[in-house]
C-alpha cells in the first residue's frame, strides 16, 4: 500500500518536472539557492509586517545568510545553461551586462539589509528589507519567464 503510494508520487513528480541531466546540473543548482532564499526571506518578510515577533539574534542570522545566498547563483548562469527545465529567459544571455547590474542591485540591498540587522532599528531595517524584496522582483520581471 504505501510502496503504492510512494510509486505514484514518483510518477507524478516525473511526468511535471523535466529531468535535469546537464552535466554538474547548473539549472537545478541555482534553482535550489533561489528556493533557499526565499525560505530565507520570507520569515523575515512576516517579521517586518509584524505577522511574527522580532528576534534580533534571529533575524540577524537570516540577513547573514540572505547576504551569502545572493552571491551564489550566479556562477550557476554559465554560457550553455539555457535549456529546460529553466525558467531563464534568453534575455539572461544575450544582456549580460544588465543581468550583472541586476545582480549587484541585489548584493548591494542585501548588505543594507545586513547593515540594518546589526543595528537592530526596525525603522532601518523595514525599508531594507523592502528594497531586497523590490530587487527580486525587478530581476523577476525582466529575467524570470512564466511556465
Ligand atoms: C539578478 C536576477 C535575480 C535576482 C536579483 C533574484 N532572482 Fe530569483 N530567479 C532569477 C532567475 C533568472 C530565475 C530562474 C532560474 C532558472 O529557472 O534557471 C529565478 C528563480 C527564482 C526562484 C524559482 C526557483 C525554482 O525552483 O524554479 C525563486 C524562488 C527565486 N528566484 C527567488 C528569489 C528571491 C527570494 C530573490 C531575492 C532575495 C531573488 N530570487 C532574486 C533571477 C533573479
Amino acid at each position: 500500500m504505501l510502496s503504492a503510494i510512494v510509486m505514484a508520487l514518483t510518477l507524478t513528480a516525473c511526468s511535471n518536472e523535466v529531468q535535469d541531466t546537464h552535466p554538474n546540473q547548473p539549472v537545478t543548482k541555482r534553482k535550489a539557492i533561489f528556493k533557499q532564499m526565499l525560505r530565507t526571506l520570507e520569515p523575515m518578510g512576516m517579521v517586518v509586517r509584524e505577522r511574527e515577533d522580532y528576534d534580533r539574534q534571529t533575524f540577524l542570522g537570516g540577513a547573514q545568510k540572505l547576504r551569502q545566498l545572493a552571491m551564489e547563483p550566479w556562477m550557476h548562469f554559465t554560457a550553455d545553461s539555457n535549456y529546460p527545465p529553466t525558467r531563464a529567459k534568453p534575455d539572461v544571455w544575450q544582456e549580460p551586462a544588465k543581468f550583472t547590474q541586476a545582480q549587484k542591485k541585489l548584493e548591494e540591498s542585501t548588505e543594507k539589509l545586513l547593515r540594518a540587522a546589526e543595528s537592530g532599528n526596525m525603522e532601518l531595517i523595514r525599508p531594507a528589507l523592502n528594497s531586497v524584496e523590490e530587487s527580486c522582483k525587478s530581476c523577476h520581471q525582466q529575467y524570470r519567464g512564466k511556465i
